[in-house]
């Protein structure tokens, strides 16, 4: 077999990491989110979650990765210790593979719809008015081609490897996500409104804290750190064994947490200063607008107010979003990539281009049946899925692996490790703590 593929280098595994976990969750979810969940108050729950929680569930997958240097499938039933723990990794493993490309099927489609504005700023900025207002047009054939050509670009960053392919390409994007989102943020305090719009985004507003924030809460985390479907996972088998995990792990974990947040100030600032440019912003009950109307309406109608420079920051927003989503499509297309690679004689090109182009099948059908399958697929994989899968995750590193083995995997990169904090405490916690917290906040929110 010939030697497997890994990271280059730390930098470059935080940079695709981060690259993995900073997307649309980041920039879009997590400041509307916080403004539809009482302000500060969602912020504070959430750190809390993303610390005590998801940091230890990306241990586990980190840990689990690094130590199979094998897809998420192929490590699970690895590290079995008997015929029914195998099937079960097999069954957890097949069904992370399944939903990560279930989410990736979706998130092209908003992936393609950040494209298509992205394009119409290009086209505005050409004088090419006909062309710009189909690209904002909702079409089914506006959606088909641009889902397409976002997964085309995602298939081509995948099929030229770790090296070449994913880690070259979250290195060279994530500085300029981060130079645009602080320009963008400078911009827009600068503007009228944006002070209220911090307001909202900063003071807690105990009023609109609801039982529901913990689940809200949660799955945010979970979905930003790109946990449960085996992302992080495999990320983690292209680790070098001198790199300490749980600094890399909580590196990550801080990195995603401070872009969420500093996206806040950028979008809900945003949304305030296009009320005071007239922009409609709450809707028929009385609550903040949050979902695709936010970004393809209200923000829109913000940049058309602003003039000429609005064509300009809109074009920088869009390219934002398309570089968040961009590195973040390809951690999800790795999943089923590496599965094939490892588990038949697919080599990588072939098998980008086979599962690449099944899941385009499956964006296409939600496409063709938008208002009945959009939704429940989101819903099915991030809601239900992903923290159930997590769970699982946690009880495999938990209860079937055995605690010398993970002491071993994580002396590795880190001699000392059991005299640390985190050895004294994370084997239990991702053994009982993880499991009933998860456990609780989902019974709660499914039946609540
Ligand atoms: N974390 C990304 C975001 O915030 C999305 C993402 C990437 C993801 N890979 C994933 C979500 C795997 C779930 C599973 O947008």
């Amino acid at each position: 077999m010939a030697s497997r593929e890994q990271f280059s280098s730390k930098t470059g595994f935080i940079m695709a990491a981060a690259g993995s976990a900073i997307g649309l969750g980041n920039i879009w979810g997590f400041p509307t989110q916080t403004a539809s969940n009482g302000g500060a108050a969602f912020v504070l729950v959430y750190f809390i979650l993303a610390f005590c929680l998801a940091y230890p569930a990306l241990m586990a997958e980190l840990i689990i990765g690094r130590h199979a240097r094998a897809n998420v499938f192929t490590a699970l039933r690895g590290i079995a210790t008997g015929p029914f723990t195998r099937f079960l990794g097999g069954f957890v493993g097949g069904y992370g593979v399944l939903v990560a490309s279930l989410i990736l099927s979706f998130y092209a489609i908003v992936a393609g719809w950040m494209l298509a504005y992205l394009g119409e700023a290009i086209a505005r900025l050409l004088g090419m008015d006909q062309l710009a207002g189909w690209l904002i047009s909702f079409g089914f054939e506006r959606n088909m081609l641009l889902m397409g050509l976002f997964m085309m670009l995602t298939m081509a960053i995948i099929a030229k490897g770790i090296e070449g392919g994913i880690e070259k390409w979250s290195t060279r994007l994530m500085p300029m996500l981060l130079i645009i989102l602080i320009a963008l943020i400078g911009y827009v305090l600068t503007q009228s409104g944006a002070q209220e719009g911090l307001r909202v985004y900063l003071l807690p507003d105990l009023s609109q804290v609801r039982p529901v924030l913990i689940l809200d809460a949660m799955g945010q985390a979970f979905f930003s750190l790109s946990l449960g479907v085996g992302t992080m996972l495999v990320y983690g088998s292209y680790l070098d064994e001198k790199e300490s995990l749980p600094k890399l792990g909580a590196a990550v974990t801080l990195v995603d947490a401070g872009i969420a947040f500093i996206a806040g100030l950028l979008i809900i600032p945003a949304i305030y200063v296009a009320k005071e440019h007239g922009a409609t912003i709450f809707n028929d009950s009385g609550e903040l607008i949050a979902g695709p109307d936010l970004i393809f309406q209200v923000l829109p109608a913000l940049f058309n107010s602003m003039g000429e420079v609005g064509v300009l920051v809109a074009l920088a927003f869009f390219v934002l979003m398309s570089i968040a989503s961009l590195t973040s499509s390809i951690s999800m297309l790795e999943v089923p990539v590496s599965f094939a690679t490892e588990e038949t004689k697919a080599s990588r090109k072939q098998a980008t281009l086979i599962i690449g182009l099944l899941i385009f099948c499956v964006s296409s059908l939600i496409l063709s049946y938008f208002e009945q399958l959009f939704s429940l697929v989101i819903d099915l994989t991030t809601v239900y899925s992903q923290p159930l899968l997590g769970l699982l995750l946690c009880v495999f590193v938990g209860w079937i692996w055995h605690r010398d083995n993970l002491l071993q995997e994580l002396s590795k990169g880190h001699p000392t490790i059991s005299e640390t904090w985190f050895w004294k405490i994370w084997p239990s916690y991702v053994k009982i703590f993880c499991p009933i917290l998860i456990l609780a906040t989902f019974v709660q929110g499914v039946i609540g």
